[in-house]
């Protein structure tokens, strides 16, 4: 008889001492065999925090990357290794020191979903689930750079009132989800709670009922007495909210809004990364020291958790 596959990787991980990660955005089989499941915040801080020799990180480069930063001396596997971010591609080190020499007294503040050289030269990072506190940190009068996410960024600047220079990258899934797609989706689902993610464009925040990171999503539908919602991000959210909601239900606005990035990992890549200790996500030391400053300083505002 053959070995299920699951148990090979549970053999493999006590083998190993590894640890999986798994982001919101991942397949449900995925999800269900991690250790941890959580938004970028969150990976952020089991990965910083863990006792695993090996962490195997199921989401998308920059995420990994994240870990490997934070995490000097243990190894970050990902287990697909073309499981880039669109997103974080949109802006590269040298035109951020570019734009940072327009304006030499200017604070940077880098979303998370942008690459190790990126954060390297960036003053904080942020996730979505805590822009609006990190920018609020920022002395009253500073002038601002936000990159790379123009969504992002302007719903920061809308909740802050901070004028910031703000990049004009996007994230390719979310911005697959029209005003359109929310309308339809409400009119299918009347009554039902709209949540966008804050990466979403204008015109669909503008219609939504709560702007929300992975994470918060996840906590709002809990403490949340409504019985239906609709999210306004990438699908594979879905998969967690039914599963700590039974007999409340969950609609994407768009079916359309899968990140084919996220998708690149599967339960057999996940065994194979065990087996073969592929993909190793390695940060050159002069930049991992860096951009962990600004992951650092990030942590260091918010609550210890
Ligand atoms: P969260 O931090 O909300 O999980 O978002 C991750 C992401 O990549 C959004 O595009």
């Amino acid at each position: 008889m053959r070995t299920p596959i699951t148990e090979k990787i549970n053999r493999l991980k006590i083998k190993r001492n590894a640890v999986i990660l798994a982001h919101n955005y991942q397949e449900a089989e995925v999800q269900d065999l991690a250790d941890f499941t959580g938004d970028s915040l969150e990976l952020s801080r089991k990965a910083a925090q863990t006792q695993a020799d090996v962490i195997v990180f199921c989401g998308v480069k920059f995420m990994a990357e994240t870990a490997a930063i934070l995490s000097p001396g243990k190894t970050v596997l990902i287990p697909d290794r073309h499981a880039g971010c669109p997103l974080s591609d949109m802006i590269t080190a040298k035109q951020l020191i570019e734009l940072k020499s327009k304006h030499p007294e200017a604070v940077v503040v880098c979303y998370v979903n942008s690459s190790a050289a990126v954060k390297a030269e960036s003053d904080y990072c942020c996730t979505s689930a805590n822009a609006v506190e990190i920018v609020n940190s920022i002395e009253p009068g500073k002038e601002i750079i936000f990159v790379p996410d123009q969504h992002l960024g302007r719903f920061v600047v809308e909740k802050t009132g901070r004028d910031m220079i703000l990049w004009p990258g996007y994230c390719v899934t979310h911005a697959a989800i029209t005003e359109d797609d929310v309308k339809q989706a409400r009119a299918a689902h009347p009554g039902a709670i709209v949540m966008a993610h804050p990466d979403c464009t204008d015109p669909v925040k503008a219609i939504c009922d709560q702007i929300l990171s992975t994470g918060q999503m996840l906590k709002f539908a809990l403490n949340s007495d409504a019985k239906s919602f609709i999210t306004a991000t990438e699908t594979g959210i879905i998969h967690s909210l039914k599963k700590q909601n039974l007999g409340k239900e969950f609609f994407a606005a768009s079916e359309r809004a899968v990140c084919p990035n996220m998708k690149r990992i599967t339960v057999e890549k996940v065994l194979w990364s065990l087996e073969d200790m592929n993909y190793k996500i390695t940060v050159p030391e002069q930049i991992r020291i860096r951009a962990k400053n600004a992951l650092d300083r990030m942590v260091a505002i918010l609550p210890a958790k």
